[in-house]
């Protein structure tokens, strides 16, 4: 991600990003010199930004549009008609494209992962396409990821690597390779867990009076609007509190019941939760069942 700015990226160019979007994106444009520009989607279009929208924010500056589907933080998923239509305007209005394809085995209900490379011919070989082991192999910790790109930009990309951390050690670099060409048995075994425990979130938090959890189509986390809990009084160990943004909520989630939930403020405008899914399924439903109980006691 850092190289991939750092290598399109020229002072002051715009990049048109998403949003709620991963935390690492604004900080590695304003790393590169340049200007994130955020396009908000809210829960009343399953955050997914239209073409309008990026439209509306198009100026002689943008160079750069950021895909990313399956998403992180929302989970959503664009479909192939979306992404052909997004990918054709980006490539009308002479963007690049960088396009973040980490999730592209994690989508549910039979939604299909579509590369905006493939879906938008028009786009040549203005797109770069970053990917990893982390999610597809639950190889978080392992520190692997790649670019595909056009030669010069790839070239590029690898002379600042080169004087950065030289490269990834070979040892990760062969795990990697054994990842990569086997078989996707194991993720088609995780996406079952995770099937399952996607389900069980949003029922759970659906039932909280307050919060409206649109039911994410791939990654692993659920986005919630808890707009309607902001300002409501909470029964706390010390008397009571009366958050105002979900920051603060989430601070009191955490010290009163001791669930850890990243409130939106990592991830764009204050009032939504983001909840990860990626553990057992016995403290999903007791993370899920201390949300109910604390959550159900707003005034
Ligand atoms: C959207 C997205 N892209 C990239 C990454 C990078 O993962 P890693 O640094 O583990 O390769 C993450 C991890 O959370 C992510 O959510």
């Amino acid at each position: 991600m850092y190289n991939t700015f750092a290598t399109l990226v020229d002072p002051g160019d715009e990049v048109i990003v998403p949003t709620p979007f991963w935390t690492t994106y604004p900080e590695a444009i304003r790393l590169a010199g340049g200007v994130p520009v955020e396009v908000f989607a809210g829960p009343e279009q399953d955050y997914l930004v239209t073409v309008e929208q990026l439209e509306a924010a198009v100026t002689d500056k943008s160079k750069i549009l950021l895909f990313v589907s399956p998403s992180n933080p929302t989970g959503s998923v664009y479909s192939p008609e979306q992404v052909a239509e997004i990918g054709k305007w980006a490539a009308s209005k002479g963007l690049w494209v960088v396009t973040d394809e980490i999730y592209e085995h994690l989508t549910y209900d039979g939604v299909p992962f579509t590369s905006i490379a493939t879906a938008a011919p028009e786009l040549g070989d203005k797109v770069v396409i970053l990917n990893g082991v982390a999610k597809t192999y639950a190889m978080t910790g392992w520190r692997v990821g790649w670019m595909i790109g056009p030669a010069d930009v790839i070239k590029a990309a690898t002379n600042l690597q080169s004087h950065a951390t030289s490269n990834v050690s070979n040892i990760m670099q062969i795990a990697a390779l054994a990842a990569v060409s086997g078989p996707l048995t194991a993720v088609d075994e995780m996406k079952v867990a995770f099937d399952r425990r996607r389900k069980a979130i949003v029922a759970g938090l659906n039932a909280i009076d307050g919060v409206e959890c649109p039911t994410p189509k791939g990654a692993f986390y659920v986005y919630a609007d808890v707009r309607a809990l902001l300002g409501k009084e909470f029964p706390t160990a010390a008397g009571t509190a009366t958050p105002s943004t979900s920051a603060e909520l989430a601070a009191l989630i955490l010290d009163e019941v001791e669930v850890a939930v990243v409130p939106g403020e990592a991830f764009g405008p204050s009032g939504y939760l983001r909840l990860s899914y990626a553990l057992g399924d016995e403290d999903l439903a007791t993370g899920v069942a201390r949300l109910q109980d604390f959550l159900g006691k707003a005034k």
